[in-house]
């Protein structure tokens, strides 16, 4: 029996296998293992074979496959990050192709093959990859072809508050264009004023739009809070005031209490039921692409400290901008309320985005 068993072995997926055994503090053991964790991550990814289309994870659901169009720019990014901070640039041609072909006809990752799936943090996620690109001094396209830069400025005008701050931050620090550190201030005023971010450094989730976003969702997904923590971040690297100091502070308590138990992380609103239960120490058998980028961000983050800062314009960035892209034209149409099915979704790569939005603080305060 025991050669048959062998034999079949190699038919399952590698992280079935074996459990991942990494020395953490070993850098060549953690890129080993982040190695592992991305190869295993791409076997989800068939937007580079024949008839498939760049960019995206096979969706979407239900008929499509199980995997929103934003998934597929989260791994984008993903993969950026694991590139800059392990230097394994093995999957560098397949990201530049993919966030190439998703910046669809006006060069904001909006195209009308997405379009009725698209909201304006799921674009978001294209655009963030974008500026990664562009902060990672990721190979520029030829002048013919959108910029990273320019990428994400133009999608800057139609996405979600969270978002919008976080890029603005970052689009501030970068161009030193005080626009957006204005829209960024602006936002995070906004935000604790309708009390989406509260006296305890709570971040909800939104409002209802059927009481007129009257009621506040109580709903806390790392997510929005890791957004909020990566742009408080840049703004206080931009502008060394102390004010943002105190809310890095504020958001790390507020991350802490509700997004880790006893140290581990922990995602409050999907812990019933999306395969990611860190805290219990047992695999529970589910697979899938958001569970690898989870484990591919928490492995290769623990990185950060020696890789390279994010780049400005002034400090090595050689991405082109635009300032005025995306201003003539509203590419977000009315969107239907936002269901469990989406959240459940949404919540697939939150615990991706705390690990990012941490190890950025990292960097910036090293
Ligand atoms: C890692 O290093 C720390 C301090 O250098 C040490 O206390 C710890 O035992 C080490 N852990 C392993 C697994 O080697
Ligand atoms: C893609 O591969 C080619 C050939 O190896 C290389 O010249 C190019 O720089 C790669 N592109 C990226 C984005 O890494
Ligand atoms: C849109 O769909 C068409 C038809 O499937 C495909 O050829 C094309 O690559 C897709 N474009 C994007 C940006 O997804
Ligand atoms: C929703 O709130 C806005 C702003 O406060 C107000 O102008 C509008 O009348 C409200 N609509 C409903 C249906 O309550
Ligand atoms: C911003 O980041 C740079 C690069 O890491 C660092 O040299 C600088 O001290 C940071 N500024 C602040 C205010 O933290
Ligand atoms: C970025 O830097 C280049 C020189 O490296 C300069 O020509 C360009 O004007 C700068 N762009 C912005 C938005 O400051
Ligand atoms: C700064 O950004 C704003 C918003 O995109 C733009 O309208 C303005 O022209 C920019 N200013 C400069 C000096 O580039």
């Amino acid at each position: 029996m025991i050669p048959s068993l062998v034999y079949l072995l190699p038919l399952y997926p590698l992280a079935v296998q074996a459990a991942l055994e990494v020395d953490l503090n070993s850098t060549e053991s953690i890129k080993r293992a982040a190695a592992q964790v991305a190869e295993d991550l791409l076997t989800y990814y068939h937007g580079d074979e024949p008839g498939q289309i760049p960019g995206i994870l096979p969706g979407p659901p239900p008929g499509g496959g199980d995997y929103y169009w934003w998934e597929g720019g989260a791994m984008w990014g993903a993969l950026l990050d694991y590139w800059h901070w392990t230097g394994d640039g093995t999957y560098n041609n397949l990201s530049y192709q993919a966030l190439l072909w998703q910046a669809g006809p006006n060069r904001d990752f909006v195209d009308k093959n997405w379009s009725f799936s698209l909201g304006n943090d799921d674009q978001a996620f294209w655009a963030m990859s974008a500026l990664i690109a562009a902060e990672t001094k990721f190979e520029d396209p030829p002048p013919d072809q959108p910029q990273w830069l320019a990428l994400a400025q133009a999608a800057f005008v139609a996405i979600a508050n969270g978002c919008f701050f976080n890029m603005g931050a970052r689009l501030a620090r970068y161009t030193k264009n005080d626009t957006y550190l204005d829209w960024s201030i602006r936002t995070w005023d906004w935000l604790v004023a309708v009390k989406y971010i509260d006296d305890d450094w709570n971040v909800y989730d939104g409002a209802d739009i059927s009481n007129n976003c009257t009621i506040i969702v109580k709903q806390q997904f790392s997510y929005n809070a890791a957004i909020l923590l990566q742009g408080a971040a840049y703004l206080y690297n931009y502008t060394s005031d102390q004010i943002w100091l105190d809310r890095i502070n504020g958001l790390l308590d507020g991350i802490e209490r509700v997004f880790f138990v006893k140290g581990v992380a922990y995602e409050p609103a999907c812990e019933g039921g999306c395969g990611f239960h860190w805290t219990s120490g047992k695999f529970d058998g589910l697979l899938g692409a958001g569970q690898q980028m989870d484990v591919l961000g928490a492995l290769s983050s623990l990185l950060i400290m020696d890789a390279p800062v994010a780049v400005t314009n002034d400090t090595g960035g050689t991405s082109v901008g635009n300032p005025d892209a995306g201003a003539e034209k509203p590419t977000y149409s009315e969107l239907g309320p936002i269901t469990m099915g989406d959240r459940a979704g949404a919540g697939i790569v939150t615990v991706v985005a705390i690990s990012l939005a941490i190890t950025s603080l990292w960097w910036m305060i090293k």
